[in-house]
């Protein structure tokens, strides 16, 4: 499509200046995943009818006294047109996780797409993708949290509210949560109060939408309306590679020999020394978290289109993941 203000360049269409922002800030593009005919109800519920139980997740949520608590589940041996209806219906996430090993119909895309960033932008050096296809209902929320890698959001089908806040604020990401995630101590999900949206950026994601943000910002994701489809991609640069591996030395620091870390800095030498380190002490096992299981606490309702059955806690089991 042409809009007006932008360039147009093989397949995707960057506002002026996004592409050199892409792999570093806020970026935005339009792009043309939906032309290949891979996003229609009938082309997933064929791919859903195929995934292996290793490589998906299906998660709904419930309102408790605490907020919104996240359940993991079952397809229950759903047909994938039942489960793409369930989801329509409901209120459902589910992840395609490993698209490279299931379904490289659709990782192509995504190669496709960084392959002519960076090709425009030779600055951009994207390293360790792994792409992940998300289905989630009309209402469905994403909490507030932080992710580890960049993360490229290619959106194809429906509408998403997307609220972003700022990596380098002490308020909405202190160093010492960041370091938590980066360590792999808490969950991606993080602390949030409400009063921050004033000052959150809003983006309305469209059909047709990408947007790759900096790394670990904060975000929180609302779907507004319709069956909504994102293929999204977790990736790192060098210099995101370097916040990584500073953010695990420092909290390596903290919470071994109880120094407070005073420089975040990803330049340097004192840089280099902690991603030295960092790998070095990662690969020895040093610190190393015990990772909880996923359990299986729902299952889909046959009988009811978007519906759950929720299994009492002597009948949760944990779910394989490859
Ligand atoms: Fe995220």
């Amino acid at each position: 499509m042409s809009v007006a203000g932008t360039r147009e360049r093989g397949r995707l269409t960057f506002k002026p200046g996004q592409e050199q922002s892409f792999g570093k800030g806020l970026s935005q593009c339009r792009h043309d995943f939906a032309d290949s005919g891979l996003f229609s109800d009938d082309t997933l519920a064929a791919l859903i009818d195929r995934y292996p139980r290793e490589y998906y997740m299906i998660t709904t949520t419930t309102q408790s006294a605490d907020g919104l608590e996240w359940h993991n589940g079952d397809l229950n041996g759903a047909s994938g047109a039942f489960v793409l209806k369930a989801v329509r219906e409901g209120r459902l996430w589910l992840c395609l996780r490993r698209l490279d090993l299931v379904a490289p119909e659709y990782e192509a895309l995504v190669n496709g797409a960084f392959e002519e960033i960076e090709t425009r932008n030779p600055a951009c050096a994207s390293r360790r993708r792994t792409s992940s296809l998300l289905i989630s209902s009309p209402g469905a929320r994403v909490l507030y949290h932080a992710d580890i890698p960049m993360v490229a959001l290619w959106h194809v089908r429906g509408r998403k509210r997307f609220w972003l806040y700022d990596a380098d604020s002490p308020k909405h990401l202190p160093d010492q949560v960041l370091e938590g995630v980066v360590l792999r101590e808490s969950e991606e999900e993080i602390a949030y109060d409400p009063a921050w949206d004033a000052e959150a950026r809003i983006i309305d994601l469209e059909p047709g939408d990408a947007v790759s943000w900096p790394q670990n910002a904060p975000h929180r994701v609302d779907n507004l309306d319709g069956l909504n489809v994102s293929i999204t991609t977790d990736y790192f640069t060098p210099e995101a590679e370097r916040k990584y591996g500073v953010y695990y030395a420092n909290g390596l620091m903290r919470r071994l020999l109880g120094v407070e870390p005073r420089c975040t800095a990803t330049h340097g030498p004192l840089a280099l020394a902690k991603c030295v380190i960092a790998l070095a002490l990662k690969k020895l096992g040093i610190h190393r978290v015990q990772e909880r299981d996923m359990l299986q606490s729902f299952l889909l309702d046959p009988k009811r289109p978007g519906g759950t059955v929720h299994l009492p806690r002597e009948e949760w089991r944990p779910i394989l993941q490859a």
